[in-house]
């Protein structure tokens, strides 16, 4: 329907520079090209849309060298792998912008995933790189800026 759009709004519309719904700003919108742009969703047969998991206890918590809870706000690796297989293919890249302990990157590693984070608070960057090692995901690479 898109591409039909576009067509029509080409060949009808006030004439412009640029082709209407282009994506390059040169050729016209494709099917193809409008299709890609789409959010995957991978269904998972049985789950509802509302996703609840209690905060994150016990070993999966992160603590510090005083056994105190590392990060106020750790995700839980069982609700962020299914969002993340849900919505990307094996192979994907996923992007953790607020990355706290990183706990996306746990989670999309460890679902065959490639990811990368940014953590602006030196302290949780470097328990987030520690907790990445500990993860044995040691094949990730950290930048400090
Ligand atoms: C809700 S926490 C993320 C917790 C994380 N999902 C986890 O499981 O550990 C949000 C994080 O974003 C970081 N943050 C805030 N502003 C930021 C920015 N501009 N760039 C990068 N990180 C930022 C905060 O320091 C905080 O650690």
């Amino acid at each position: 329907m898109m591409e039909k759009l576009a067509i029509y709004a080409n060949e009808f519309g006030k004439p412009t520079e640029i082709p209407y719904f282009s994506l390059d700003g040169r050729t016209p919108l494709t099917a193809e090209a409008w299709t890609k742009l789409r959010a995957k969703w991978n269904h998972q047969h049985g789950i509802t849309n509302v996703w609840n998991e209690p905060p994150v206890r016990g070993k999966e918590r992160f603590k510090t060298d005083n056994f105190k809870s590392a990060h106020a706000n750790q995700k839980p690796l069982k609700l962020l792998s299914r969002i993340i297989e849900a919505s990307s293919d094996v192979g994907d890249v996923v992007w953790e912008p607020f990355g706290g302990l990183c706990s996306a990157a746990i989670a999309a590693l460890q679902t065959n995933r490639r990811c990368y984070s940014a953590e602006i608070n030196e302290d949780y960057y470097s328990l987030a790189a520690l907790r990445l090692r500990e993860e044995k995901l040691l094949y990730t690479q950290y930048a400090a800026a």
